[in-house]
C-alpha cells in the first residue's frame, strides 16, 4: 500500500487564494504589503529560492523588493541597508536569503532586523515567543509550513512519537518546540549527526522529519509501518540513468511503501514555506 502524499503545492496555493483577498482589502485600506529579500552572493539555489519567493508575491499582489548584492558586500553594508528598510514604512518584511558568504554573521543580521519586520522568524525576540508557546509573533516559516500540512491531512500528533533530524535554528530546532507545545503535544525527539542508532530511533517513530540536507539519508528500512514521513530536503543530484539534475530529498523515496503519509520532492514542504513566507509578510503589514 502506498502512501497518501502531503500535496504541499496545491494546500500553498489555496493559501496563496485567501491571501490575496486580503491583500485586496489592505490596499482599499492603503496599505500595500510589501517584502524586501537580500541576497548576497550568488549561490545558485539561492537565486532559485528568492526568485520563487518573488514570484509567490506577485501571483499574491504583494509588492517585492529583490536586493542582489555581490558577494564581497561588507557585513557592515548589509547591516546599513537592513537600518534603512527598518526605517522605510512602506517596507513589512525584511528576508536575508541563508546561507550568506563566510563574512557575515547570519545571526549578527537576523538581530538587526526589527522583531516586526522578521518575516523568516528567526530574530530571538520571535523564537523567545515561541518557546513561550505564544503564536502571536512571527512565527519560522518551513516549521510552519509543515505544521499547516499535518493539520490540513488531520494528522493527530498528541502523544506521538515525532523524530526530528537535524537541528537547525531555520527548521529542526523551531519545529521541535511548536510539535511539543501546548495543544499539540507530540513527544518529540531531536536527532542530529552525532546521534547514536538513529535508525533504531526512527524505527520507534510514528512521524519522521528529516531536515537535514542529505540525499535519502532515512532508508525504507528505518520506517515503521503506516508512519507519516515529512521530506524538508531538496537536494540537486545527477540521475545517472538521464544524466541530467534532479531535485532529491533526505528520505528514500520507495519509504513511500511503507508510510500512510509523505510529503513529495518538490511540492511538499518548499511551496508551503513560501506560503508561510507571504503570510507572515501579510501579518507584519497588519500589525505595523
Ligand atoms: N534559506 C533556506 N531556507 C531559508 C529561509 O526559510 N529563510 C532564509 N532567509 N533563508 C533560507
Amino acid at each position: 500500500m502506498g502512501a497518501v502524499l502531503l500535496d504541499g503545492k496545491s494546500l500553498s496555493r489555496e493559501i496563496e487564494d485567501s491571501l490575496k483577498i486580503k491583500v485586496n482589502e489592505l490596499k482599499k485600506d492603503g496599505i500595500e504589503p510589501h517584502l524586501a529579500v537580500i541576497l548576497v552572493g550568488d549561490d545558485s539555489a539561492s537565486h532559485v529560492y528568492v526568485r520563487n519567493k518573488e514570484n509567490a508575491c506577485k501571483r499574491t499582489g504583494i509588492k517585492s523588493t529583490k536586493m542582489i548584492l555581490p558577494v564581497a558586500t561588507s557585513e557592515e553594508e548589509v547591516l546599513q541597508i537592513i537600518d534603512e528598510m527598518n526605517k522605510n514604512n512602506d517596507i513589512h518584511g525584511i528576508l536575508v536569503q541563508s546561507p550568506t558568504p563566510k563574512h557575515i554573521n547570519e545571526l549578527k543580521i537576523t538581530e538587526r532586523i526589527y522583531p516586526t519586520k522578521d518575516v523568516d522568524g528567526f530574530h530571538p525576540w520571535n523564537l523567545g515567543k515561541l518557546v513561550q508557546g505564544d503564536m502571536r509573533g512571527l512565527i519560522p516559516c518551513t516549521p510552519a509550513g509543515i505544521m499547516k500540512l499535518l493539520n490540513n491531512a488531520k494528522i493527530n500528533l498528541v502523544g506521538k512519537k515525532v523524530t526530528v533530524i537535524g537541528r537547525s535554528r531555520i527548521v529542526g530546532m523551531p519545529l521541535s518546540l511548536m510539535l511539543a507545545q501546548k495543544g499539540i503535544d507530540a513527544t518529540v525527539t531531536i536527532t542530529h549527526s552525532r546521534s547514536k542508532d538513529i535508525e533504531k530511533i526512527c524505527m520507534a517513530s510514528d512521524v519522521i522529519i528529516a531536515a537535514l540536507g542529505i540525499p535519502g539519508f532515512v532508508k525504507k528500512e528505518w520506517i515503521k509501518d503506516s508512519s507519516v514521513i515529512v521530506d524538508v530536503g531538496i537536494s540537486r543530484v545527477i540521475d545517472t540513468s538521464t544524466d541530467r539534475h534532479k531535485l532529491v530529498g533526505d528520505i528514500e523515496p520507495s519509504a513511500i511503501e511503507k508510510a500512510s503519509y509523505m510529503t513529495p520532492v518538490p511540492g511538499g514542504v518548499g511551496p508551503m514555506t513560501i506560503a508561510m513566507l507571504l503570510t507572515n509578510t501579510v501579518k507584519a503589514a497588519i500589525n505595523n
